[in-house]
């Protein structure tokens, strides 16, 4: 297995990793990001029980990942989040997701994990509301852009002003013929949390 990264951006202070290789087997293909920003770290998509292992451990190389910052989830799939349980356990990071899905996410962390947590599950999420926002990350932020229904109802897609790199995770939607005309505009005047 090739767990190593394949390097978006690289300017020595600021990094942009995609992991392409962590699927095997009958799960769905898919990557993982990892950017960091001096001595902050977020992982972006990460997925589910399939990739956490390997994902840790290549992760490893290039922070402690105890020390993580963030968990950005573009949307609720489980080749996107699902092993929230674990990354809320194994590292202080907080989990950054549309506020649609926020309420759900805490299914997917038993019981056990959530004794091991001083607080509550929704203390480690933040919720993004439908506008938007920017995320401050480091010395800079990223940016949580809407694209609902674009895939998922409240899907998300994460802007990074420094590498410029548009990370748009699952991007799909249905649409039909007769729909001759799209406005579409992005914000510039979205909060920042
Ligand atoms: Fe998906």
């Amino acid at each position: 297995m090739a767990n190593e990264p394949i390097v978006l951006f690289d300017n020595g202070y600021h990094k942009c990793l995609m992991f392409d290789s962590l699927v095997t087997g009958e799960g769905v293909q898919s990557n993982q990001f990892l950017v960091v920003d001096g001595k902050h770290e977020a992982l972006i998509d990460p997925g589910g029980d399939l990739t956490y292992t390997p994902l840790a451990v290549a992760a490893s190389k290039y922070m402690n990942i105890k020390e993580m910052d963030f968990v950005f989830a573009s949307h609720q799939d489980p080749d996107i989040i699902g092993a929230i349980d674990r990354w809320i356990v194994h590292t202080r990071a907080k989990i950054v997701t549309s506020k649609l899905w926020a309420r759900f996410l805490p299914h997917l962390v038993s019981s056990y994990v959530t004794n091991q947590l001083s607080g509550s599950v929704y203390d480690r999420i933040v919720s993004i509301p439908d506008a938007g926002a920017n995320v401050r990350f480091g010395d800079s932020y990223l940016q949580c852009l809407p694209a609902h229904f674009m895939h998922s109802v409240g899907n998300l897609q994460f802007y990074d002003p420094v590498s410029k790199i548009l990370f748009s995770g699952d991007l799909g939607a249905p649409w039909e013929l007769r729909t001759t005309t799209c406005q579409c505009r992005i914000s510039t005047n979205i909060s920042l949390i």
